[in-house]
């Protein structure tokens, strides 16, 4: 499949959050370059495009950021009740050696100067420009056949520091992508049982909220 046979509608439908199908196979750098330039095409506030992208494929690098988030995927099943924990148990939280690639994707609330368009009422909308720019590599990546997980069982500082990214910028996400052997129909914290679909009539309101 080529990336022009699949619908917005169907890439939306397609997408998975991939944690266990990842097959091991690193992406061709043109399909890098494709998905990463679906993400710079992103809406922005201010048209500040306040993200940036860094790859990691040094398996030293993603082997060590993988025990880091297996300490915090520990801490986190510690914090949880007994019979949360059972739950969250088989739930796998990340593929980062087995993706082959990690991409960081970081905030740099700084671009565009002082007198940011848009952002001089709400701040929060650098951030949300950087996190549209991610969906938009998401979305892109499954007309590829491309899976992405999010991973964010991690301390910021210390991700900042793995991958040298200067203050004031902010690492927001250590997305894993590479090939998969299938996209799963239903989320796995939904599978898992950890956690329901709401309906869309839940989420739509008229008027007031
Ligand atoms: C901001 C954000 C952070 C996330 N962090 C993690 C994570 O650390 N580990 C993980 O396994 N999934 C993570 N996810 C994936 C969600 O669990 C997943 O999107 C959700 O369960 C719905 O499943 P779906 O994406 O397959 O529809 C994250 C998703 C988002 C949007």
């Amino acid at each position: 499949m080529s990336e022009s046979d699949v619908s917005v509608y169907e890439a939306i439908r397609r997408r998975r959050d991939v944690r266990a199908e990842f097959s091991g196979e690193v992406i061709p750098d043109e399909t890098l370059m494709r998905i990463l330039d679906a993400a710079h095409r992103a809406p922005s506030v201010g048209n500040t495009q306040p993200w940036d992208f860094v790859v990691v494929r040094n398996p030293e690098t993603l082997n060590t950021f993988a025990a880091h988030v297996a300490d915090a995927r520990l801490k986190f099943a510690q914090s949880l009740p007994e019979d949360r924990r059972s739950t969250f148990d088989p739930i796998k939280i990340e593929g980062i050696a087995e993706s082959g690639t990690g991409i960081v994707v970081t905030y740099d609330p700084s671009r565009g100067g002082p007198n940011i368009l848009g952002r001089h009422t709400v701040d929060d909308t650098g951030l949300f420009s950087a996190v549209l720019a991610i969906q938009n590599l998401w979305l892109a990546a499954v007309a590829e056949e491309i899976g992405i997980g999010w991973v964010s069982f991690y301390d910021e500082k210390y991700l900042t520091e793995l991958v040298g990214i200067p203050s004031p910028v902010r690492p927001i996400a250590w997305l894993c992508v590479g090939k998969v052997t299938e996209f799963q129909q239903v989320p796995d914290l939904e599978r898992f049982g950890w956690r329901q679909r709401r309906p869309l009539a839940d989420a739509v309101h008229y008027e007031s909220y």
